[in-house]
């Protein structure tokens, strides 16, 4: 069994994309397979809740605590129950995981406005949603860590602006949010992967990509689901006490290279 240090010992926490969209590890699950690690009650939650099974079979195989629960976090009658859900199974909300996300890879004269919505929807409404619902019970005991997952891509354009626009709207919201709540023990900071290799983009990368990909960071070497899930387990707990409304790039350097000094940094 993987060693546990127990930084999350006695809390409770709700993990929102804890499935991944394909064989492999995703940045949800592998959060919620750290936090189960390291002591937490976990609510697994997934639209689609067969996703959820693998996380689940992981965490008990370890020995850890977690449950699967089905919600859309687009839709806010779900993300009432969803928490309401982690305070009747676990007594207390302690930190909310706001992972959802999904992309388009369109540009703005491409896109079909429909889709559009459902990216700002699916990536920035819903972690509206299940905030307003999460905040109230964490304040019941004294406080609580929020962590949402913006990406690299809402600072910089990558080709998919319905993606970047939510991305950054997700910074905006996290820096809001920890304004508002500070005062009440609530510390909200959000994750920015870079290019960590997930099911999320196995399926568009072949050998050569994945390797320009490495070649773009400073250190030359790929991420993976684990060091974003190590990001999320940091600010979750209180090893981050005095951190609020913080971006954290996880990303090997990726978006501090210049590119004016570097002009052939891409090889
Ligand atoms: N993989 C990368 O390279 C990368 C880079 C930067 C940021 N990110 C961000 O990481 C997050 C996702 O990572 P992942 O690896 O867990 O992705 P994933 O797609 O493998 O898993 C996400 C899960 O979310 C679920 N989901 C989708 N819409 C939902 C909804 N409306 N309600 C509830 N569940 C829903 C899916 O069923 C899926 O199981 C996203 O926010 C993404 O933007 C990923």
């Amino acid at each position: 069994m993987a060693e546990r240090l127990g930084r999350l010992e006695g809390k409770v926490a709700i993990v929102t994309g804890a499935g991944s969209r394909g064989p492999g590890v995703g940045n949800g699950k592998a959060t919620a397979v750290l936090f189960a690690r390291e002591g937490a009650s976990v609510l697994l939650v997934d639209a689609q809740i067969e996703r959820t099974e693998e996380t689940l079979a992981m965490i008990e195989a370890e020995g850890g605590i977690a449950s699967t629960f089905q919600a859309d976090v687009t839709n806010e009658e779900d993300c009432k129950s969803m928490v309401d859900t982690a305070v009747e199974r676990y007594g207390r909300l302690d930190v909310l995981d706001n992972n959802v996300g999904i992309s388009l890879r369109k540009t703005v004269p491409e896109i079909d406005m429909d889709d559009w919505d459902k990216v700002q929807s699916t990536n920035v409404r819903s972690m509206v949603l299940t905030s307003r619902h999460a905040i109230p019970r964490m304040i019941e005991t004294g406080g609580g860590s929020i962590v949402n997952i913006s990406s690299g891509a809402g600072i910089e354009a990558i080709g998919d602006a319905a993606y970047t626009t939510s991305k950054a709207a997700v910074i905006g919201l996290t820096i809001a949010m920890a304004g508002d709540h500070g005062r009440e023990g609530i510390r909200v900071n959000c994750v920015a992967p870079g290019v960590v290799f997930t099911p999320m983009v196995e399926y568009r990368l072949d050998s050569d990509m994945r390797q320009h990909r490495r070649n773009s960071t400073m250190l030359g070497t790929e991420g993976t689901a684990w060091d974003v899930g190590n990001a999320a387990l940091f600010l979750a707990s209180d090893d981050a006490r005095w951190i609020t409304g913080h971006v954290l790039s996880v990303d090997a350097g990726m978006s501090v290279i210049s590119r004016h000094a570097y002009p052939n940094w891409q090889v």
